[in-house]
């Protein structure tokens, strides 16, 4: 059995407390042992124990929003997910933050990962698409680019309304701190007078004629986060003004199922297309006992979920990496390597897809 990483979980204190519009609150954390700050890329994710109010506890995850170069110390920035109907209770772990967590509290969280994160070594123009509270990953990567690049950034964010709309100030405040950063916010319902008094620059949804106006003939590294529907509204904008699948990187805050409902987007558009099946050739294999499919590992892959994802196959996933156990397979037989290590222990006859690649020829229980 693959040793388990719980014990990573660590207490943190919450030193402050900051409403950042109506929905959405910030919460300033610091460890309440010193070296157990672990540093972290602009883009990656926390994960926290949350009481379940049985006795148990959940995980859930926030991206930091702060600055990775503010050393000690994460910013999580959280919207409340409020109850809609009788039918459609509060959301657990936010609720609990936004009603019951005040400075001093004290909570267990693992230290910072995820793949979602900016690349420093590239030198294109930026494109930081965000909606809602997805705007986390973004500002943290915005917090990066505004000191310490000089790569042209477009900081684009689509939300409700004024009154819903987060960090306003210092997104603003970052894109003075140097040329070349223009940002520019949409609000689905503009007040009147929003648009006049530049709180906004559109109203409605971010639509291709908006993009095509702000962004030039160029070739951009774009990461982009938020709610389902956004997500696959301008992933399809983007695509249809030519942008290349591989430069567009993603993250999306519920489980993949969403997205696949949709009909859209079920898998990144980073991984490749659905290629030929792999012919057998030498090399391990990866073999689907329930489909009785029989795959050559290509090598090239990420991991065994992309290599599955790039032969059409789409199983489930989440967060991947290695926290929410939704992609967990049976491992018939066979051997694999963990790159990320999984959050909580997996038994040798079970694998997660998304954090492994094939030590050996391997069949699932697929
Ligand atoms: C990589 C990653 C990064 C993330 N970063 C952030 C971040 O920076 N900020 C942020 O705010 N969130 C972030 N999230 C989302 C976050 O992890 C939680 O999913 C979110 O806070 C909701 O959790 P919850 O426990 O409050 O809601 P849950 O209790 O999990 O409920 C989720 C939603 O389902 C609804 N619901 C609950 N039960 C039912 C039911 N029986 N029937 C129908 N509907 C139901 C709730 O009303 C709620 O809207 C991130 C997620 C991921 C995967
Ligand atoms: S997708 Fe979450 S553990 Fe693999």
């Amino acid at each position: 059995m693959l040793n388990a990483a719980a014990s990573r979980f660590r207490p943190f204190e919450v030193v402050s407390k900051v409403r950042e519009s109506t929905t959405i609150t910030s919460f300033r954390l610091v460890p309440v042992e010193p070296q157990h700050w672990r540093p972290f890329e602009a883009g990656q994710f926390l994960t926290m124990r949350v009481p379940d109010r049985k006795g148990g506890h959940v995980l859930r995850n926030y991206t930091v929003s702060s600055s990775p170069r503010e050393e000690g110390t994460y910013r999580i920035t959280v919207k409340r997910e409020a109850a809609t109907t009788q039918d459609v209770p509060e959301g657990l772990s936010s609720c609990w933050l936004h009603d019951e967590i005040e400075p001093g509290a004290v909570i267990e969280i693992d230290p910072p990962r995820g793949a979602f994160k900016l690349d420093n070594a590239s030198s294109r123009p930026v494109v930081l698409l965000s909606g809602g509270v997805g705007m986390t990953p973004t500002v943290s990567m915005l917090n990066v680019l505004a000191r310490e690049s000089d790569r042209p950034v477009w900081f684009i964010h689509a939300c409700d309304s004024a009154a819903v709309h987060a960090l306003r100030e210092e997104v603003e405040y970052l894109a003075t701190l140097r040329p070349g950063i223009a940002v520019h916010f949409c609000y689905r319902f503009a007040g009147s007078g929003d648009l006049d008094a530049a709180r906004c620059h559109s109203k409605g949804f971010l639509t291709r004629a908006t993009l095509q106006n702000l962004l030039p003939l160029d070739d951009y590294d774009i990461y982009m986060c938020g709610p389902p529907p956004f997500m696959q509204a301008l992933y399809s904008i983007l695509a249809g003004l030519g942008v290349r699948k591989d430069r567009i990187a993603y993250e999306f805050f519920g489980p993949a199922s969403l997205l696949s409902e949709a009909g859209q987007m079920a898998k990144p558009p980073s991984m490749p297309s659905p290629a030929e099946p792999a012919i057998e050739r030498n090399g391990p294999h990866v073999v689907l006992q329930k489909s009785g499919r029989k795959l050559v590992w290509d090598g090239t892959s990420e991991s065994i979920l992309a290599f599955l994802e790039a032969q059409g196959i789409e199983p489930e996933f989440s967060c991947r990496a290695g926290v929410c156990g939704t992609c967990e397979q049976g491992l018939v037989s066979g051997e694999v390597d963990y790159f990320e290590e999984p959050l909580e222990a997996i038994p040798d006859d079970r694998v997660l897809l998304c954090c492994t690649r094939p030590k050996s020829s391997i069949v699932l229980d697929l």
